[in-house]
């Protein structure tokens, strides 16, 4: 089988770390030309270059994908690099625990402009070039947060659940123009944000570990697991496929009751 985006030029956010990184490794080990934007300014940097090293095409671009004029400015460096655009994966994310009470308004609008508005900006700015295909390809990172609630996240849950209520309304304003949009929505991850996440506990073996037995498929997930359904829905495999959520979860939202034997 030939390479899926053999010629194809992605925009990928969040790219230097888990998902992103692994979402720029696949495209690129796919064929495709990669634009990669992240605030990790050092480990974009290594990313791109090993995607380099292996043969890839990759564009580093350090910025803030919560800010307009960055992220017109790195999709702009992307066509004028690659001479066009053809698929945006939305992947750069953060997550904040706490009690919404104890919120300030300032965490609320840094994680809603990194979790949600950038994919507004990236679809903005993405568009003019994105209609210039026959086909073209928006993916968003939700979570099952998106489809279910999880405990000390409310700005997150509330965050990934508009990206598929955003993912819904791209998907059918734009299906005219040959644009599929599509959410990957991830269960547990094994990524700097998953440690991180279970850190704040305490032991975060442990906490991985008990989170794990509610698990199907009795692992986390690798990056890998997830770009490869962020590749399905950024190409003509998933024709047919737009406006709806696929999930990556080892069988965690089927197990409304389920007893690991
Ligand atoms: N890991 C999980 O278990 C899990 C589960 C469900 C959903 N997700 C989602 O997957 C996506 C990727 O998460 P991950 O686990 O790979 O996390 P990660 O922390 O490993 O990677 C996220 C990347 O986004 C970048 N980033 C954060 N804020 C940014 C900003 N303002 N501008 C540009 N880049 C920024 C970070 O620098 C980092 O490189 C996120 O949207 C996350 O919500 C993760």
């Amino acid at each position: 089988m030939g390479r899926r985006l053999e010629g194809r030029t992605a925009w990928i956010s969040g790219a230097a770390s888990g998902i992103g990184e692994g979402v720029a490794r696949l495209f690129a080990a796919e064929g495709a030309n990669v634009a990669l934007l992240d605030l990790d300014r050092g480990r974009l940097e290594s990313v791109r270059r090993s995607i380099a090293e292996a043969g890839g095409r990759a564009l580093a671009w350090p910025a803030d994908v919560a800010s307009d004029s960055a992220v017109r400015d790195s999709i702009e460096g992307a066509v004028a690099e690659f001479g066009g655009l053809d698929v945006v994966v939305n992947c750069a994310g953060v997550v904040h625990v706490g009690p919404l009470h104890e919120y300030g308004e300032d965490a609320w609008d840094r994680l809603m402009g990194t979790n949600l508005k950038s994919i507004y900006f990236s679809v903005k700015h993405g568009l003019a070039h994105l209609r210039r295909n026959a086909r073209s390809y928006v993916v968003n990172v939700g979570s099952i947060s998106s489809l279910v609630g999880q405990a000390a996240t409310p700005a997150y849950t509330a965050s990934k659940s508009a990206v598929l209520g955003l993912t819904r309304s791209i998907a059918l304003d734009y299906a005219s123009i040959g644009l599929r949009c599509n959410c990957v929505c991830p269960g547990i991850t094994d990524t700097p944000m998953l440690r991180h996440h279970l850190g704040s506990g305490g032991d975060p073996e442990a906490a991985l570990a008990n989170r794990l037995r509610r698990v199907p498929l009795g692992r986390a997930l690798t990056p890998e697991d997830v770009a490869r359904a962020v590749l399905y829905l950024s190409c003509e495999d998933s024709t047919g496929v737009t406006g709806t959520s696929l999930v990556v979860d080892g069988g965690y939202l089927a197990a409304a009751e389920w007893d690991p034997a």
